[in-house]
């Protein structure tokens, strides 16, 4: 793993959308990985400034999205099929036909887990991943006590993942309580990853992803085996290292 602290998080946006810039200029039919949450965010906008500068292009690139809510539609406004189109998809030059979120309106939503993974794999693989970290360690939706080698499924969130969320939802009640995510065995696929994580509420899991055993009780605790794992912190988020 290599580590970078950084003062705040948007320039942890700058540097992340630099390695994403990177691999579009060198590959532009390159496979992303995307992710939602508030961490991405200024990655997203640094993405966004680049393709408006006429730096990166957007047109061949395809993109896999990590996870989606289970029991909201693609219009519910915190839908993570919503979330990537109002903050990026509708602001750069991707193709729809391009971008793949599970589908949580599916009728047979096992087999479209499968399915998911076998896109990915005929699109040739990700090549880069972006990830955040949840309170609890969480990558994705792959909550403490996972099992490394899954791929897509369909999982029930925890009660520190409701917790968490519950600031986007108007109550508590709100937030879904399962959620399509990719496995860990199909994140740990992907041929690069970028690790971003911002603020003292990530301080303790970050420790753990960084200086404790690997172990499902830390999903994100895995990253340490793959041979390409950036990590982008803020000084909070890095502050028990
Ligand atoms: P956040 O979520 O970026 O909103 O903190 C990260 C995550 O739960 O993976």
């Amino acid at each position: 793993m290599r580590v970078h602290i950084y003062k705040d998080g948007a320039r942890i946006g700058k540097a992340a959308a630099s390695l994403f810039a990177a691999e579009i200029i060198k590959n532009p039919g390159c496979v992303l990985g995307m992710a939602t949450g508030s961490t991405p965010l200024p990655t997203y906008e640094s993405l966004v400034e680049l393709y408006n500068q006429g730096v990166i292009d957007f047109s061949r690139v395809r993109t896999f999205n990590l996870d989606e809510y289970v029991g909201i539609s693609r219009s519910h406004e915190q839908s993570y099929y919503r979330f990537m189109f109002d903050n990026l998809f509708s602001k750069i030059n991707i193709k729809p036909e391009n971008v793949k979120v599970p589908n949580p309106a599916s009728p047979n939503l096992h087999d479209d887990c499968v399915s998911y993974d076998t896109s990915i794999d005929a699109s040739g693989g990700i090549d880069l991943q972006i990830l955040g970290i949840g309170n609890n360690g969480h990558i994705a939706f792959n909550e403490p006590g996972c099992v490394f080698s899954f791929g897509t499924h369909i999982v029930d969130l925890t009660e520190s993942t409701i917790e968490a969320n519950k600031r986007f939802f108007d109550s508590i009640d709100d937030v879904p309580r399962k959620a399509i995510t990719m496995g860990i065995g199909s994140i740990m696929k992907a041929r690069e990853i970028i690790m971003i994580a911002t603020g003292r509420v990530k301080a303790e899991a970050v420790k753990a992803m960084i200086n404790g055993k690997v172990d499902p009780q830390c999903p994100a605790s895995v990253l340490q085996l793959h041979p390409a794992v950036t990590v982008f912190l803020d000084e909070e988020a890095a502050s028990l290292l």
